[in-house]
């Protein structure tokens, strides 16, 4: 019987006899979880070293083979100074640590394995904006579940995911995490996320604990330049970049991560407002709060914290509960507590919710419960996840273009690929993929064609790199284009363009890439041209919008990535993306988003060229494709709309159905989607806001009706004092795109 058992048994025993179980204390103020008594018990025979043990977590690099753990740490895990571990993963490498934590310290307390499984584990997804451009919650729901079964059989209990920051500038490369720019999308797209990797039973070794990240405000750095300031009126915090995270919460999440930000002059790291009295008394969080990496020290930097002591005294008073590889909280927070600066009861409080997150999990039942070599060999990278990647990066493409129909194509056409990134097998799975495979595993494009064309179809020309200056292939490339029916360009970004550290000034395709489509073009004036792209946010496309004859939008694909992309496009996969994240005519239009606000000189629809409004003298205000825009093989009408009232008091709920209709050649889904305008309020509301969407599959010629139910809590805004729902005069409006006017309204009496 291993020491911690029998150290529980005397515990218990003694809590009997003292009668100070706290279930005979009936009227015990604190939220009695099932795993209390135990946590109490447990810590009962903790030293103050071991309670500040369990808020601290180390990196052991990224794989076993690679950066193994440090000495160091391994010294800290046998003196039961760690709590958690990241970037350690498989069976091997995650139960060598846990066997120094439960066997070789005084308590046996297990470690948690964290590690950012973002969008997919080892078989991995498209990226994550990607996986917003489905519009299809049951399948990101669905993928994020597989990617909890591959790492929870390769020892991780956590998943530094997901990443809900509302993103509405594509110079910052994080906006390839998110789900773009707007709060109800965002929202219903972190809830399917949580639930998809915490599954319903976190005791399941197949469930592991998600991550609302990284609070708050992340994605509005200034002129998105990573880690930069953040400043925000409180009805744009409260109303576009808390929602996503409040819809964690309610949708269970058991751990938030703190942002590297500032959030009006007070960093994340160490901001009471947001972690105090927002998350846990507004909302009533109770699980646990982790920095991000070494964000306790940023204190310092920030000029928030006079040195990392103090960083650590306020970091524990922020409400922060765990500190990732600042080494602060080991360091300082004992002498804190001694010189009276900071109260044991917050490192209670912050080990109780630490080791409830283990006990949920199962780890004192069996701390190597997830530590299974026939499952890790069984799982990992299992047909049907594969299968199941490659119908994600179908449905996560977008169609922004396709004149004359230029695809599908078909297959008795020769095609000429061009592009650094036709046969790209490394960029395809993205940034952030975990575990995935960069040498060889993933699907290229070139590879998916293949499945539809036989090599005597299909020749190639890389044309030039990614990045780079010279254009000495482009000769190659204009000669196989003038030898094939089609043209087909994979152009984009390398994956680590995107992702963290990775904000650019500028959006357009890198290298010569614009210059090889217009030496194609130019070479072969009257083929189609067809491009697709692979890139990590919104590009300025302008030229290619005026070169090609079709554009896909594939985003990074991931491991089954080549064939997804090629079942769209020899159309066995009929596009259904819709842009989550608008696409700007050019950099300078940035911040440009669909629900922006009227302001008092817009420009009339009638007379753009009106003199005194809020237009620019260049370029109109207009992005080149819109949020909420993608195409189809097929066509959509849109009839017969309804509404049960044009007149609701507040407890009523107002059906607005329209009738859709597949007016074209092909089968196909149509994302149909419910705006509303709020014309007066308490303080200016955006001139359209998404409320609801529905994924509807339809044949051709087949029609449905397609119906939401409006409440006026769907109508509530933060008007800078509270959160109010205002009678007054609304729009509504049911399209397949956030570029439209409204044509109907109702009263909210
Ligand atoms: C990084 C990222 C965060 C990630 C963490 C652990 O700096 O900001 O999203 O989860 O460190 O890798």
């Amino acid at each position: 019987m291993n020491k911690l058992i029998k150290s529980y048994i005397v515990v218990l025993f003694l809590m009997v006899l003292t009668g100070c179980n706290k279930a005979n204390n009936a009227k015990s103020k604190e939220i009695v979880t099932p795993f209390n008594a135990q946590v109490d018990s447990l810590m009962a025979l903790m030293t103050l070293q071991e309670k500040i043990g369990q808020t601290v977590m180390y990196s052991g690099g990224w794989s076993i083979t690679g950066p193994t753990v440090s000495s160091n740490n391994k010294k800290f895990i046998k003196e039961g100074n760690v709590g958690a571990m990241l970037n350690v993963y498989s069976v091997k490498g995650t139960r060598d640590l846990q066997k120094m934590a439960v066997e070789e310290t005084r308590l046996g307390i297990p470690l948690l394995f964290g590690y950012d499984v973002i969008h997919g584990f080892k078989t991995i997804f498209p990226i994550n904006l990607g996986l917003a451009a489905s519009w299809d919650l049951e399948d990101i729901e669905k993928g994020s579940r597989i990617a909890a079964e591959e790492a929870s059989a390769e020892g991780i209990h956590w998943t530094f995911a997901p990443m809900v920051d509302i993103a509405r500038d594509p110079r910052w490369g994080r906006i390839s995490e998110g789900a773009g720019e707007d709060v109800y999308l965002g929202s219903e797209i972190a809830k399917a996320y949580v639930k998809g990797f915490q599954g319903n039973d976190l005791s399941k070794y197949n469930t592991i604990l998600a991550c609302a990240k990284h609070f708050v405000g992340y994605g509005a750095a200034q002129a998105g330049r990573d880690y930069h300031t953040v400043n925000m009126g409180d009805d744009e915090l409260q109303n576009v970049y808390l929602p996503p995270f409040k819809a964690s919460v309610n949708a269970g999440v058991e751990t938030f991560m703190t942002a590297f930000n500032e959030v009006n002059g007070v960093p994340a790291t160490g901001n009471k407002f947001i972690f105090r009295d927002i998350l846990r008394d507004q909302w009533g969080f109770n699980g646990f709060v982790v920095t991000d990496y070494t964000a306790i020290n940023e204190l310092v930097m920030h000029g928030f914290a006079k040195d990392r002591k103090h960083a650590t005294e306020l970091a524990i008073k922020a409400g922060i509960d765990q500190d990732m590889m600042s080494s602060a909280n080991r360091q300082y927070l004992e002498e804190l507590v001694n010189e009276g600066k900071v109260d044991v009861k917050l490192i209670n409080d912050a080990c109780r919710r630490i080791l409830l997150a283990k006990y949920k999990l199962g780890l004192f039942d069996d701390p190597y419960r997830y530590c299974d070599e026939q499952r890790e060999k069984a799982i990992v990278y299992k047909p049907e996840f594969l299968e199941a990647a490659r119908h994600s990066a179908a449905m996560c493409s977008v169609l922004l273009k396709n004149d004359d129909e230029s695809l599908p194509l078909n297959t008795n056409q020769s095609i000429a690929l061009i592009g650094p990134l036709v046969k790209d097998k490394e960029n395809i799975i993205g940034n952030w993929a975990a575990a995935g495979d960069r040498k060889g595993k993933a699907i290229s494009i070139y590879e998916g064609i293949q499945e539809y064309l036989s090599n005597s179809k299909i020749s190639f020309a890389k044309g030039c790199e990614i990045e780079g200056k010279n254009d000495n292939d482009f000769k190659d490339a204009i000669n196989v284009a003038r030898s094939a029916d089609k043209v087909v360009m994979v152009l984009g970004e390398d994956y680590d363009m995107s992702g963290e550290a990775a904000s650019r000034t500028n959006i357009k395709l890198p290298g010569r890439q614009t210059d090889l489509i217009k030496a194609i073009r130019k070479a072969v004036p009257n083929k189609k041209i067809i491009l697709v792209l692979m890139n990590g946010r919104p590009l300025d496309l302008s030229e290619e919008d005026t070169l090609a004859d079709a554009i896909l939008e594939t985003w990074f694909p991931g491991t089954s990535g080549g064939y997804g992309v090629a079942d769209v496009l020899f159309g066995k996969y009929n596009p259904s993306g819709k842009l989550p994240v608008t696409f700007p005519r050019t950099l300078g239009q940035i911040p440009i988003y669909y629900n922006m606000k009227n302001t008092g000189r817009p420009i009339p629809p009638n007379n753009p060229k009106e003199d005194y409004k809020s237009n620019y003298i260049d370029v109109p205000n207009t992005p080149l494709y819109p949020f909420g825009h993608g195409l189809s093989y097929t066509t959509f009408k849109y009839s017969d709309f309804k509404l049960s009232s044009d007149i609701i008091n507040i407890s009523d709920t107002l059906s607005v159905s329209s009738t859709i209709t597949n007016t074209g050649d092909y089968d196909g889904h149509e994302i149909v989607q419910l705006y509303v305008h709020d014309k007066v309020g308490s303080i200016t509301r955006p001139v359209k806001e998404l409320k609801g969407f529905q994924k509807i599959f339809l044949k051709k010629g087949e029609s449905k009706e397609v119906q939401f139910q409006l409440t006026s809590k769907d109508l509530e805004f933060y008007n800078n004092k509270a959160f109010v729902i205002e009678s007054g005069d609304f729009e509504v409006a049911i399209t397949g795109t956030s570029n439209f006017d409204f044509q109907h309204a109702f009263k909210l009496e």
